[in-house]
């Protein structure tokens, strides 16, 4: 699989559970504007065979190189940055789930998604757009892991594949800034997450951030009754000095985007 491949397959996974993905990006192409991606989010649990340690030599196979690596004590996640060497290919954000700092019983459900992975599927890239590699937990599994984490519950339904893609605000050429993009998508019907502000971030912190709430979707657990799950959003993602990296403190709002109270 080439890089092209990779991201091509990423893009077609997200944008079929998140359709409005795809819609903000035909709005902006209608309007004449550059699509780029600023970045790609991963989300997984720090357990073998789907931990960040296993995933991430797909990510250097393609050339990926490890940036910084990120903290967010509150939500018991702990993330790397990676960069290409090749300009225009997006930066990826890898994130997995601390899940020896959460209860027991959280413990017993991941355990029982984890055991049921094939260790061989995780040796192709193809990995990171399967999907649940597990069967889909009952809603009120769903509802005890998101009662918890947010994230783990986004996880064991949503599986591997990417959180979300990000619009470069850089790379557009006529919405000026941040705040210009999100007024056109509002004004288009989208709908923001305002958790911990519309905009995170400030140009001292050289990175401004924006997403909109997720997409809602549907999964039916094996013998069960269909069950309504968030899953992904879209990002935007203003630059300043040629910043590459990311900032915990605004990422960590930007994390509500797929909580279903908001
Ligand atoms: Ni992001």
């Amino acid at each position: 699989m080439t890089l092209d491949e990779f991201l091509n397959n990423l893009w077609q996974g997200y944008t079929q559970i998140a359709p409005s993905a795809l819609k903000i990006r035909q709005l902006l192409e209608s309007r004449g504007e550059t699509w780029e991606n600023d970045h790609i989010a991963f989300r997984t649990y720090d357990r073998s065979p789907i931990a960040l340690a296993d995933l991430e030599p797909h990510l250097l196979s393609f050339g990926y190189e490890r940036y910084e690596p990120y903290a967010f004590e509150d939500k018991k996640l702990r993330a790397f940055g990676y960069l290409h060497p090749e300009a225009g290919r997006p930066r990826v954000f890898l994130s997995e789930l601390e899940t020896h700092k959460l209860s027991a019983e959280t413990n017993a459900i991941i355990d029982k998604l984890v055991a049921q992975v094939d260790a061989e599927k995780i040796k192709d890239p193809s990995c990171m757009f399967a999907g649940p590699l597990w069967d889909i937990p009952s809603e009120e599994t769903y509802q005890k892991l998101l009662d918890e984490s947010e994230y783990a519950g986004w996880v064991a339904v949503n599986g591997l594949c990417a959180n979300h893609f990000t619009v470069s605000v850089n790379g557009l050429k006529d919405l000026p800034n941040l705040d210009a993009l999100m007024s056109f998508l509002e004004e288009n019907g989208y709908k923001m997450n305002m958790a911990g502000g519309r905009i995170k971030g400030t140009p001292d912190v050289k990175l401004m951030q924006g997403s909109t709430i997720a997409d809602k979707g549907q999964v039916t657990p094996p013998g069960g009754q269909p069950y309504e799950i968030t899953t992904c959003y879209t990002e935007f993602a203003e630059r300043f000095d040629g910043f590459n990296g990311f900032v915990p403190k605004s990422a960590d709002k930007i994390f509500e985007s797929t909580n279903v109270k908001s």
